[in-house]
């Protein structure tokens, strides 16, 4: 993976602005004023700037798009873009300036001049998300010129900077954590591997349990080990336990980590099939989480699990017709053997309530085909028992400018689970797909346990760039879920 940026931030020193080279960034508010630094820039340029300010095309700009001029005239720099930002933005309006900014980023030193912005938080926030990029499997183009990673900010008050600035790194590392996990091709990100990879999250003062199949045999999680049958990896399920709230009892974060979906003996297709890399996605989120949660040391207790398994097709996979018994005790008979997150996820949200009577508890799970139907790229499926955690989740959701829907559950769509000899059957047929997978794992939750379902299969990984991600995995839910636990449940 390419470096993250590294920004620095520097007193505003508008006497310097004329000899910075590079790249330059600078603001332009629409209701005309021009700020400190931005002003010294249209001096040296000759009113260039006010001159763009008056401009048909800067009208016709939306709040957040960049303007280059190029080579200007009076400054060092190669090329300024400016940015059209209201004075006071919204947090998304911010965030889409930042990810101008990424996008103007090229291989020489960029310097961005913010003076006293109080959205500076919502603007690095873009510009970090935005400048990601991962190529750790490809070979450095000598032709290229390396991009450039060093971002100077200059800012009115560096001091007061660095501090609003702390939880955004903290929280953009946690994107970058989960989208690094994402990445990974399944056969370098093996269950062993990706325990491993979780198990340095103790650095940052995260307590890590790693469990293996003999701890998961004892504790009975049958249907959790009945998918990791046909894989030469071993299933494993990991406990992350971040404890900055006393000692109440912490919020659950639950997540399928299917290394790899084949579909085991219900074996997919094959087109595409290598997509199915990102069947971790929910685990990948989990971890992201708790590392955000550990590096800005959220003021609460939340456990994070995740059950890591491969989905493989071999003499001694499950089978469809199988009967297994979930750690509940319920049965299960597996119609469908790539309806394999449930029965994952059925053992780790039980082992969770036992262990811990959570507070709440979301899980994350790219758990269905037909979320993608319903809702495409731009939402993610929310599913959930308790209206407040809902409405947390959808509030919490929007607040980040991370797509999110809720979708209904009811004892209608439940019905659909009966079985021929088992207490529940693993799939409901073709019709509301996700609802009945969200139906079946409802089954696993505890009474008075309040619980939200996020079915993130169709907004973890995406074929197009995004203003905030290139093309590939996204991290979505990572900035959601900090921000669920900071408004909700932090001290
Ligand atoms: N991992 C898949 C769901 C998925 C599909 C994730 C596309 C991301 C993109 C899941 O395990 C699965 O195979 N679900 C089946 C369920 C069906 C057999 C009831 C599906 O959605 O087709
Ligand atoms: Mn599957
Ligand atoms: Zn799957």
């Amino acid at each position: 993976m390419t470096a993250p940026l590294e920004t620095t931030f520097e007193a505003s020193d508008a006497e310097r602005i004329g000899g910075i080279g590079g790249r330059i960034a600078v603001f332009l508010e629409p209701e005309g004023r021009m700020e400190t630094l931005a002003r010294r820039v249209n001096r040296l340029t000759r009113g260039a700037l006010a001159r763009l300010a008056e401009s048909e095309a800067f009208k016709r700009m939306k709040p957040g798009e960049g303007h280059l001029l190029s080579f200007p005239s009076g400054l060092a720099a190669e090329a300024v873009l400016a940015v059209k930002l209201p004075k006071k933005p919204s947090a998304e309006e911010a965030r889409r300036a930042g990810s101008a900014i990424a996008k103007f980023n090229g291989s020489v030193p960029l310097t961005v001049l913010l003076g006293g912005r109080a959205a500076m938080p919502d603007i690095l926030t873009g510009l970090l998300l935005r400048a990601y990029s991962f190529d750790a499997y490809r070979k450095e183009d000598p032709e290229k010129p390396a991009p450039n990673r060093a971002v100077t900010l200059m800012v009115n008050d560096p001091e007061a900077a660095e501090a609003a600035a702390a939880p955004v790194r903290a929280v953009t590392e946690g994107v970058f954590f989960t989208r690094n996990l994402v990445s990974e091709p399944a056969n370098v990100l093996t269950t062993v591997e990706f325990a491993e990879r979780l198990k340095g999250l103790e650095a940052h003062g995260v307590e890590v349990e790693i469990l293996d199949e003999a701890a998961l045999e004892a504790l009975g999680m049958r249907t959790l080990l009945a998918v990791a049958r046909g894989s030469e990896s071993p299933a494993r399920v990991v406990v992350m336990q971040w404890k900055g709230g006393g000692d109440e009892a912490p919020f659950a974060l639950i997540g399928k980590g299917v290394v790899f979906d084949t579909g085991g003996i219900s074996i997919k297709p094959s087109a595409g099939m290598e997509e199915m890399t990102m069947d971790m996605g929910g685990a990948g989120v989990v971890a992201g989480t708790m590392k955000a949660l550990a590096l800005r040391k959220a003021k609460a207790n939340v456990v994070g699990i995740v059950g890591l398994v491969e989905n493989m097709p071999d003499g001694r996979a499950q089978r469809p017709g199988d009967v297994v018994k979930t750690m509940k005790g319920d049965t299960v008979e597996v119609i469908n053997t790539d309806a394999e997150g449930r029965l994952v996820l059925a053992d780790v949200m039980w082992y969770a309530q036992e262990r811990f009577q959570p507070t709440g508890m979301v899980d994350l799970a790219t758990l269905t085909g037909a979320i993608i139907i319903a809702l495409g790229h731009e939402n993610c499926g929310v599913f959930a028992n308790d209206d407040g955690l809902a409405e947390g989740v959808l509030a919490a959701a929007k607040a980040e400018g991370e797509g999110a829907w809720r979708m209904p559950l009811g004892p209608a769509y439940d019905k659909k689970l009966k079985s021929r000899i088992a207490d529940i059957a693993n799939v409901g047929g073709r019709d509301a797909g996700s609802i009945t997978a969200a139906q079946f794992l409802q089954r696993f939750v505890k009474n008075g346990t309040p619980w939200a379902h996020l079915d993130i299969a169709g907004v973890a990984y995406r074929k197009d760039d995004t203003d905030f991600a290139p093309k590939g995995a996204t991290g979505w839910g990572v900035r959601t879920l900090d921000r669920l636990i900071r408004d909700r449940y932090e001290r």
